[in-house]
């Protein structure tokens, strides 16, 4: 399998080209290296993609001519993305409609136009359900997003449906909820969690801290997500992919009290904006149709997640 993965640099594009390689793919991944972390840990990211079937191009979505890259490819991961949801309020927002929309549509317009047509594979989002009228919250809801962030999301995905429905493009959204593991991001609340707990500095929690998250293992999306590749469904399809756990953020920080034996520094802050109270999936459709399954609960993530920090502590 040739495929192209956009976003390799990040946290789960890396992941994701890793796994690819390691399966035996051709892997030609993108990114802008943009600048919304450090790109010194992207680049580290891309270094761990140790395999001569893995090649890189560093160029934003939205400026080079996307054809000859596409043209190449039996598969289309589009990861990259601008992600966070409490950072897309205000004048931030426009760099999430050009990374999450305008990046979006012209992948898929030059996919549209190749003669190969290969499967497009979209990163979508647990922020576009917002609060959501019932959980465990199944891919009919309606969707209504409670951050511009996840607006964008939404309208990716959209773009999608809309692609499959016009010009017969085998388009598969893939909802994740809350991804965790080693390379997580660093504005991310169990990298930041587990640093403060190693330093010995201050975890600010936003809210109660009972707000309840369905945390999802980076290796159970990316498994999703290399699947996704192969499975026969229908074209704009749109599948969660989630942990199936519901955990607060206050268990989760016993957790990393237990795992570090160090006593936290919690401050509880305001709730931040855009932040819903609770993530929750229904995932019959993708355990059946792509005959997958979590593998990996939350204590044994987070143990995982705690080795890969210390790793970069030591390394610092
Ligand atoms: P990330 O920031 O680590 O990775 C995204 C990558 O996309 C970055 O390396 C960035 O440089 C690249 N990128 C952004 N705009 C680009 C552009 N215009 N051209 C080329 N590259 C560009 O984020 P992540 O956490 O790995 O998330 C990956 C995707 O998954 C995103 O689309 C995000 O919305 C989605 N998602 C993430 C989570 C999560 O919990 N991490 C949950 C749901 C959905
Ligand atoms: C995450 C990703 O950041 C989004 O890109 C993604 O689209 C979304 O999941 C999703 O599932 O769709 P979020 O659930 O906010 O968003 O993930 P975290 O940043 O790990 O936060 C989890 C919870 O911890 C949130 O309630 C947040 O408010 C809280 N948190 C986070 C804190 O209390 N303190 C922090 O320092 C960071």
């Amino acid at each position: 399998m040739q495929a192209l993965v956009t976003g390799a640099a990040g946290f789960i594009g890396s992941t994701l080209s890793e796994r690819l390689v390691a399966e035996g793919a051709t892997v030609v991944g993108v990114d802008n290296l943009s600048d919304y972390y450090s790109t010194a840990t992207k680049r580290d990211n891309l270094a761990q993609i140790d395999s001569d079937r893995f090649s890189f191009v560093h160029a934003d979505l939205n400026e080079i001519d996307l054809e000859p890259l596409v043209a190449e490819a039996d598969v289309v991961f589009h990861i990259a993305g601008q992600p966070g949801v409490r950072g897309s309020w205000g004048e931030g927002f426009s760099e999430y409609v050009s990374a999450n929309i305008s990046a979006t549509q012209r992948l898929l317009e030059a996919t549209s136009r190749t003669d190969s047509r290969p499967k497009f594979v979209y990163a979508s989002s647990s922020s576009i359900y917002g609060d959501a009228e019932a959980y465990p919250t199944h891919e009919l809801t309606l969707p209504r997003p409670r951050s511009p962030y996840g607006v964008t999301k939404l309208a990716g995905e959209q773009l999608c449906r809309l692609y499959a429905a016009t010009s017969g493009l085998s388009t598969v959204s893939l909802r994740f909820f809350t991804v965790y593991g080693p390379r997580q991001r660093p504005d991310m609340a169990f990298t930041r969690f587990l640093t403060a707990a190693l330093t010995g500095t201050q975890i600010d929690v936003y809210g109660t801290g009972e707000q309840v998250r369905d945390f999802t293992y980076v290796d159970d999306i990316v498994d999703a997500v290399s699947r996704a590749a192969t499975v026969d469904v229908a074209p704009g399809s749109v599948y969660n992919v989630s942990g199936g756990g519901s955990h607060s953020v206050n268990e989760v920080l016993d957790i990393i009290e237990e795992l570090t034996g160090r006593e936290l520094n919690v401050r509880r802050q305001g709730s931040a904006a855009g932040d819903v109270a609770r993530t929750s999936a229904e995932t019959t459709a993708i355990r059946r149709d792509f005959s997958w399954t979590p593998r990996t609960d939350l204590r044994a993530g987070l143990q995982s997640q705690l080795e890969w920090v210390r790793g970069v502590l030591a390394r610092a």
